[in-house]
């Protein structure tokens, strides 16, 4: 098939390169001539595992292009995948200018039959007002199609999901439409949910919402267990062993971040506003998120006394681990607050630090964890990164002024730790004191 990709940021880039690979013809439209010449030199503007490699691969094999025009993507294809960003207003409302750009400009040209899918993540109704905007620029009915196939993409793992996803949602509205994307998605051989636009719409901002309940749940869960002298860890498993519930998302910690979480549940909750059903369990869920960090800067404050004058070890500052993003990273609220407080920071991450520089300022950067920990009065984890599973923790001991960890993440047996000599501080492991 002849697809194009409009807006090639994270999204796009990996649905177009993903479906490249297998076998289509894929055109990557974007506005920014600086990230179409990087591409076209076959080098990825952002980092995902083993997407430069196949970016480049498909380039290679003429199955991979890159345009700056919109026209010539509605020209040349019969499936327009717009994936261009939809970011937060100061409301919290998601801004949908750029979907109705696109939309404008795909209605100035199209002149045969096109199918314009929705990929973004964007408020129900949003479909709707597409096919508004299309359809007020006097281009008959006939003539095009609006779908939802809202993505489920998780940074560090985006071809895997993109690949082999769990369900693939397809918001039609009409036979035409459905077909088209049936033939796209049958040789996945998975689960397809075929259903209406607003359901579609509504399936990718619930899915997102409810994952965001499960952590600040567990986050929540996780102070009483601090108090109570309880092991969160312990907690999760015993609630996820129950199917009902389930593992996945108990994981306890200093909070989420990421570009889809903060941003998806504040504008669902804007938009639950304007449909008159404020869904309040919405603001709860990022009212805990937001305060699990000062929770954990009390917690450091409370163990150092007082944090003015200390010099802070940082492990970890991307939102989560094997990607670069710092985009509502909780390290940039924990560290931020520590500075507030005069402390000095001295901070390692095995990818973040270059994107970190540009928003954080008056942090000491340094090579590798071990230079974090040199003269520090505590080392904080904020990113579980795989690599600090094997730190050598007597050498840290010894580079360290004292030997105190606050495991953000949770990642370490505080047993271990407490062998070597540490006095270690996780997230719910209240069970330390007993
Ligand atoms: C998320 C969704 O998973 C994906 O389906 C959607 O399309 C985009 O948003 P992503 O933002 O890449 O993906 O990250 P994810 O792996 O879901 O983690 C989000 C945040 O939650 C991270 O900050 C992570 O550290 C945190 N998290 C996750 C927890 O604190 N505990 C958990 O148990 C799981």
């Amino acid at each position: 098939m002849n697809i194009a990709i409009i807006g090639s940021g994270y999204v796009g880039l990996v649905t177009g390169a993903c479906f490249a690979h297998l076998g289509h013809q894929v055109l990557c439209v974007d506005n920014d001539p600086k990230k179409i010449e990087c591409l076209r030199k076959g080098r990825s503007p952002i980092y995902e595992p083993g997407l430069e490699e196949m970016i480049r691969e498909n380039v290679r094999e003429g199955r991979l292009r890159f345009s700056l025009s919109t026209a010539q993507a509605v020209r040349e294809c019969e499936l327009l995948f717009i994936c261009v960003n939809t970011p937060p207003k100061e409301n919290g409302e998601a801004d949908l200018s750029y979907i109705e750009n696109v939309s404008r400009e795909v209605a100035k040209n199209l002149k045969s039959y096109r199918l314009i899918i929705e990929k973004s993540t964007v408020p129900v109704q949003t479909g709707e007002w597409i096919q508004k905007t299309i359809r007020a620029n006097k281009v008959k009915a006939a003539l095009f199609d609006v779908a939802s196939n809202p993505e489920f993409l998780r940074e560090g793992s985006a071809i895997h999901d993109l690949l082999k996803p769990d369900r693939v949602i397809l918001g039609v509205s009409s036979a035409k439409a459905e077909k088209i994307l049936r033939k796209l998605y049958e040789p996945f051989k998975v689960p397809l949910v075929v259903t209406n636009l607003a359901s579609a719409e509504l399936i990718k901002h619930a899915s997102n919402s409810f994952l965001a309940t499960k952590i600040s749940f567990i986050n929540m869960l996780a102070r009483i267990c601090d108090v109570a002298g309880a092991d969160i860890e312990q907690v999760a498993k015993g609630m996820g062993l129950d199917p009902r519930i389930g593992p996945s998302f108990l994981k306890a910690g200093i909070g989420f971040g990421g570009f889809c979480f903060p941003k998806d549940l504040s504008a669902f909750l804007s938009m639950s506003e304007r449909l008159g059903q404020r869904f309040g369990l919405l603001k709860e869920v990022l009212d805990i998120n937001e305060t699990q960090k000062l929770y954990f800067v009390r917690k450091v404050e409370s163990a150092v006394w007082n944090l003015r004058g200390k010099t802070l070890g940082i492990l970890g500052l991307a939102f989560k681990p094997d990607t670069d993003d710092m985009r509502f990273a909780p390290s940039l609220d924990i560290i931020q607050a520590l500075q507030k407080e005069d402390v000095k920071i001295q901070a390692y991450d095995p990818q973040a630090m270059e994107r970190a520089k540009a928003v954080l300022s008056g942090v000491r950067y340094v090579k590798d964890p071990y230079a974090a920990a040199r003269g520090a009065d505590a080392l904080l984890i904020l990113t579980e990164w795989s690599e600090f599973l094997a730190l050598d923790f007597k050498r840290i001991k010894k580079l360290m002024r004292h030997p105190l960890i606050f495991d953000g993440r949770n990642m370490y047996n505080p047993r271990d730790l407490k062998r070597l000599g540490f006095e270690y501080h996780g997230m719910g492991r209240g069970m330390e004191k007993v």
